[in-house]
């Protein structure tokens, strides 16, 4: 079996979903239940003998070293973050505390499970850290794309707490031989993405005939990924990658915020007609920091493991769509006082 941390998070609730259908393999999924985690997202699983959920902290290691000692997994996949750029920017504490402190406990407890293991587990054991391309910083419009060997230039409270995880990942491989593999993914969409986030905070607003907030002019470039082939990829380095090994993933579909708002407005004029959503578009004030451009250069995910995206921007958005309209109650239980006021600190502060 596999340990998951944050599987009621976003990506680790669709990979947790993809994993048991792929694998049937039992997974045990650790999760705190921030703001962003939810039980809902594995509404499928419930009552599935081979998932196991435990509400707690990556940064309590006791926990962690008693679910490592019970269930002997082979692999730990962490997933577990604070991972909004705007909140970083208003509270960085909670990220420190999960990103760099929770992944050094996190750490800390793999490892000492990891020394005790008898040679033929011991070698079999992986842990896969889930990190971000925001890590490289920022683009001009004619750099080459950020490949593995990109220096890492974090800007944002967010970027510097995750590439300050992604540091001591590599240290305790150089270090103490520990087998980890890193991810390094571009900008993700599709079901179950909390509502903070581009792609679905615009369809909600959309569908609730309020403003598209636009920060700044727009033009800022992001390279997206379907979850479902974020999480693929996350199947084939689990299995394949080498140890010690980061791995760029990407979607090849490069595209400027400003389009991405348009091109969602379109596919809901034809799947909820009735209303000018592109009117609603407004520009705020920019975040501060904000990168320009982020690219991936996937070639090595490719070449070593014969890993590419299946979806384009076209086909993932469409069905990401459909998935918010067939799921109005998920939203609607997510937009809790806390949400509210989440959105009146960001966007009466932007407007
Ligand atoms: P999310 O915010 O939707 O989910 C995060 C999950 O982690 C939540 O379920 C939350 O409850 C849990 N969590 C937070 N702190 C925890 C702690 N201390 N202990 C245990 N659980 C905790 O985020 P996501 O978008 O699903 O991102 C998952 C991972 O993927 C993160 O590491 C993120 O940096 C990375 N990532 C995200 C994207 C993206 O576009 N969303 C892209 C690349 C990489
Ligand atoms: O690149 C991977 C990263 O993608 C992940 O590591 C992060 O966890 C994830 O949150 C995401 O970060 P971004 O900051 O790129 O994503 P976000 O959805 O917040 O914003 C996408 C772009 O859209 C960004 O340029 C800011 C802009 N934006 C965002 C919001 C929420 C707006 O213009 N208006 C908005 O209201």
């Amino acid at each position: 079996m596999i340990l998951v941390t944050g599987g009621a998070g976003f990506i680790g609730a669709n990979f947790t979903l993809d994993w048991l259908a792929a694998t049937g393999e039992p997974v045990v999924n650790l999760d705190k239940l921030t703001y962003s985690g939810n039980l809902g997202n594995l509404a499928p699983i419930r009552g599935d003998a081979r998932h196991a959920f435990v509400r707690g902290d990556i940064g309590d290691r006791a926990v962690v070293a008693e679910l490592l000692a019970r269930h002997r997994p082979r692999a730990v996949l962490n997933f577990a973050a604070e991972t909004h750029v705007d909140r970083s920017i208003h509270g960085p504490d909670a990220f420190v505390r999960t990103n760099v402190l929770g992944t050094f406990e996190l750490l800390e407890a793999v490892r000492a499970h990891w020394t005790a293991l008898p040679g033929g587990e011991r070698d079999a054991f992986r842990f896969l850290h889930v990190s971000t391309d925001e890590v490289y910083g920022t683009l001009g419009p004619d750099d080459p794309p950020f490949s593995e060997t990109t220096a890492f230039a974090p800007n944002s409270p967010y970027s510097a707490s995750k590439a300050s995880s992604d540091h001591f990942v590599r240290a305790y491989r150089h270090t103490y031989g520990l087998p980890t593999v890193t991810t390094n993914c571009s900008n993700n969409y599709g079901p179950r993405q909390f509502p903070e986030k581009l792609v679905p905070l615009m369809i909600a607003n959309a569908l609730a005939g309020k403003p598209l907030p636009v920060y700044g002019d727009g033009q800022q470039v992001r390279d997206w990924l379907y979850v479902s082939d974020h999480c693929a990829a996350i199947r084939a380095v689990l299995e394949r990658g080498r140890p010690g090994e980061t791995y760029n993933v990407g979607g090849n579909a490069e595209m400027k915020n400003l389009d991405v708002v348009h091109e969602l407005c379109a596919v809901l004029a034809r799947e909820r007609p009735g209303r000018d959503y592109a009117s609603l578009v407004t520009f705020v004030k920019d975040r501060p920091g904000h990168d320009r451009r982020y690219a991936i250069d996937a070639r090595k995910i490719e070449r070593e493991l014969g890993w590419r995206p299946t979806e384009t921007f076209a086909t993932g958005l469409a069905k990401t769509v459909r998935w918010y309209l067939d799921n109005g109650a998920w939203l609607s239980a997510i937009q809790t006082r806390e949400y509210q006021s989440w959105i009146s600190l960001q966007y009466e502060t932007t407007a």
